[in-house]
């Protein structure tokens, strides 16, 4: 590695311009030099607040020490044999945690993947085997990756969709119940009768698919009484549910899998993200009989499951465990919540703070006016508090969220000087 050693984020950027297509996004212009829990300093030695988590996968913080320790002490060993050809047991052994922590009172299996995506299509794939049927019922609003199927299944066009379809067949979109721009619940389990009515039978339906708590689409929580509802529906015809955890999972809600707040039991999970704390695994957890629906050959892929990253992922759920970090996510919730509410006191344009343990966004409108999303405003004060060292993401439909997914390891003296420069950072833009 030849590294510049007086590299500035301009120059990185103009060589990243010159190298990378444009359709590769990019939220700030900073490029990393090192990060350590909730902190990361650039290129030029600019320390920042990291309120983004690398996209909700940081729930243990950048390098944790024992998921550092892990795989250092993996890398010693072997990294890639490809498990359908030589299998070790670290794959083993995460499956069957993730299986123990899924909810459900039935037995359980788990296969090892890499990315959220992979984790969507295997889900895909196995609801499809094990039910004999194509269909495919997922929400508006809902994002579950960038391959062709979960674009899919992904309810928003742009930026995800546009230019790259035709999609795959029979996905049919139903509305994502979301009280505050006028969706209830009724609406929203109407729209899947609906779609079994007019657009194909129940039962040519394989799963509903649907994420706990919608994370691009904006942190809009699935309410209680939709998920139940949605359970009858799908019981009365035979359909699976997926969640997708992707972006909920590994801690971030309060509860390993937000799931696990439902009164019904998913009969598929996908998780991915956090689980591994940095290092790229993914996987679909789920009722064992419908997870052996596919025969012999029918999963698995050269990288799923790394070793690497099933080394990480059981640090992480040692750390999880050592560092109590469920707890942690719900006063971190509390927290966050707390401060965001104190900012909207003072700035009209916040009409919404909501939060499921510490998945924690809040939502900018124009006057407080609901009708009115500002999405200008939001990409202002992301900016804003770019400039002054705390890293943001926004998210949503009309991209006028600002959501937090900073580490649970992160300390409350931290928390609460990045919830400080968020509020000076709207007092900058005013
Ligand atoms: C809910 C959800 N599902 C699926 C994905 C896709 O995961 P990946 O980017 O690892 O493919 C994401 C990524 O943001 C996500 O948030």
């Amino acid at each position: 590695m030849n590294r510049e050693p007086h590299a500035t984020n301009a120059a990185l950027m103009a060589r990243r311009h010159a190298a990378v297509p444009r359709g590769v996004g990019q939220a700030h212009q900073i490029f990393i030099a090192r990060g350590r829990n909730a902190e990361l300093w650039d290129v030029e030695g600019r320390r920042y607040i990291d309120f983004a988590g690398g996209i909700a996968v940081l729930n243990t913080g950048h390098c944790h020490p024992e998921v550092m320790a892990a795989v250092k002490a993996q890398l010693e060993l072997y990294t890639h044999t490809c498990f359908q050809v030589i299998a070790y047991e670290p794959y083993v052994e995460l499956a069957e945690r993730l299986n123990a922590l899924a909810p459900g009172r039935f037995p359980k299996k788990t296969v090892l993947l890499s990315t959220g995506a992979e984790a969507i299509e295997n889900a895909v794939k196995i609801a499809r085997a094990h039910t004999g049927r194509a269909g495919i019922v997922a929400f508006t609003g809902g994002y579950h990756g960038r391959t062709l199927m979960t674009l899919g299944l992904t309810g928003k066009i742009t930026p995800y969709k546009a230019g790259f379809g035709p999609f795959p067949g029979e996905i049919f979109h139903a509305l994502f119940p979301n009280a505050l721009h006028g969706v209830s619940v009724a609406d929203a389990l109407a729209s899947v009768e609906c779609i079994l009515q007019n657009d194909i039978e129940a039962r040519r339906v394989a799963a509903f698919i649907l994420e706990p708590v919608q994370g691009e689409g904006g942190f809009y929580i699935a309410p209680p009484e939709f998920v139940e509802g949605l359970k009858k529906i799908a019981d009365r015809h035979d359909i699976l549910i997926i969640a997708d955890e992707v972006q909920s999972g590994a801690g971030r809600t309060g509860t390993w899998f937000a799931c696990e707040q439902w009164s019904v039991a998913p009969d598929l999970i996908a998780t991915a993200k956090s689980l591994a704390g940095g290092f790229p695994i993914s996987g679909v957890i789920g009722r064992a009989d419908i997870m052996d629906a596919p025969g012999p050959g029918g999963l698995g892929g050269t990288y799923a499951g790394s070793p690497v990253g099933c080394a990480a992922a059981l640090a992480v759920l040692k750390a999880f465990e050592d560092e109590r970090l469920l707890e942690r996510s719900r006063s971190i919730g509390g927290r966050l919540v707390a401060g965001l509410r104190r900012i909207a006191e003072a700035n009209e344009s916040i009409g919404d703070v909501r939060g499921l343990g510490a998945m924690v966004a809040m939502e900018l409108f124009e006057d407080g006016d609901v009708a009115r999303p500002d999405a200008e405003l939001t990409r202002r004060v992301v900016a804003e508090a770019a400039r002054r060292g705390l890293v943001l993401l926004s998210c949503g439909h009309h991209g006028n969220v600002i959501r937090i997914l900073v580490p649970l390891t992160a300390s409350d003296d931290l928390i609460e000087e990045g919830l400080r420069v968020l509020a000076d950072s709207f007092d900058a833009v005013r």
